[in-house]
């Protein structure tokens, strides 16, 4: 791996991490009203109450029936609910989903004009008003998305099956509290699918046009990570230094997208979550261990080698069989089972895969062949 290149790393996210520091959540300096979004499971477990009650004097608007995968007419309804009601920071608590939602909504309650229209952005690639998002607080209840720490928010648009993103410089959390005592609980399928997105995460910035030694860094040491942890992580859940590592592979995974942003993984995942409603880890890891193969062959400056030595694996080949064997211990193939990810039914897909934006950004250009030969090697 060569050094003796131009690159820049810029991250504004004020990072706390710890077990029970959550606790020390508060609205920014002088702002008195905000909004704080969740999803209802986290409302189901008393834990919005509990950590709504430390926002002492302020006001705060709930929402708490975020639901997975965010669309256009979700965000576009509490921005209506919202508006006008003087927000002056927004708070997400939850997973992906609700972070994202928390994100967009801390950019859309900024603008005035009531003919703005996201949908209209997204269709007619109209440009954004340059208004400054209000101050957000990302509190990450899952180890996987990482959004806490990048400055884009995904947005869907179910009816046209099609996955938009909501990117801006000035879109990052103003502070993200990442407490692993709220990662405890986490069912079995979440906990993998989560881990799966760290991974992708992870791997999407090293096979990156965008790669530099900071997100190569930081990668390799999510990588190391995922790898070392999740069987343990899946023999013990309510270990607290498991879930904390998977927690900090997870931030680290963000860090490295937030300056990379992600690659074909990620492209060839819209629509398998859109189509087959497979969880967003599970539907960018399945491919992987192919796709690293595949970006072996165009790894002109040998960022994957770099990346495999740092975590531990010797080479890259090594390191594809090592992610094989921790899928096939944490139940990836049954997985893809229960979401029919058969290849007949990914295949269908493979046409919807390129999305310019993320397979524009992988170090080695597919054509439609190599796509379905990734996807062959990687389906049921
Ligand atoms: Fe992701």
């Amino acid at each position: 791996m060569r050094y003796d290149r131009q690159w820049s790393f810029h991250n504004p996210v004020k990072v706390t991490f710890g077990p029970g520091i959550t606790s020390a959540l508060a609205a920014p300096a002088s702002c008195e009203r905000g909004a704080y979004f969740t999803s209802p499971g986290f409302t189901e477990r008393g834990l919005t109450d509990k950590l709504a009650a430390l926002f002492s004097g302020c006001n705060l608007d709930i929402i708490d029936d975020v639901r997975p995968n965010p669309g256009i007419t979700d965000v576009e309804a509490y921005r209506a609910r919202l508006q006008g009601r003087g927000i002056q920071f927004v708070v997400g608590v939850g997973g992906g989903s609700v972070l994202d939602t928390a994100k967009a909504l801390s950019y859309l309650l900024s603008i005035e004009d009531p003919g703005f229209s996201l949908r209209t952005h997204f269709n007619d690639k109209e440009s954004l008003p340059d208004n400054r998002p209000l101050p957000l607080i990302a509190v990450p209840t899952t180890a996987g998305t990482g959004s806490e720490v990048t400055p884009f928010a995904t947005i869907w648009d179910m009816a046209e099956k099609k996955k938009h993103s909501l990117a801006r410089p000035d879109l990052f959390p103003a502070a993200a509290l990442l407490d692993p005592e709220l990662t405890l609980t986490l069912p079995r399928e979440i906990t993998v699918t989560t881990a799966l997105d760290v991974l992708s995460h992870a791997l999407e910035s090293v096979w990156n046009h965008n790669a530099n030694p900071v997100t190569i860094g930081l990668a390799a040491r999510a990588i190391d990570i995922f790898l070392s942890t999740l069987p343990c992580l899946l023999d013990d859940p309510q270990n607290l230094d498991y879930r904390s590592k998977m927690l900090t592979a997870s931030l680290f995974g963000g860090l490295a997208i937030s300056s990379t942003r992600t690659a074909l993984a990620h492209s060839i995942s819209y629509p398998v979550t859109a189509v087959l409603g497979a969880p967003h880890g599970l539907a960018c890891g399945f491919t992987l261990p192919a796709l690293l193969e595949f970006n072996l062959q165009g790894d002109q400056e040998g960022h994957l080698e770099a990346t495999a030595s740092m975590a531990g694996c010797g080479s890259a080949g090594a390191l594809a069989e090592k992610i094989r064997a921790v899928f096939k211990e944490a139940g990836v193939g049954e997985l893809m089972a229960r979401y029919e990810m058969t290849k007949q039914n990914i295949l269908k897909l493979a046409p919807e895969m390129f999305t310019p934006e993320r397979a524009g950004n992988n170090m080695r250009a597919p054509d439609l062949q190599d796509l379905e030969r990734i996807l062959s090697a990687s389906s049921l």
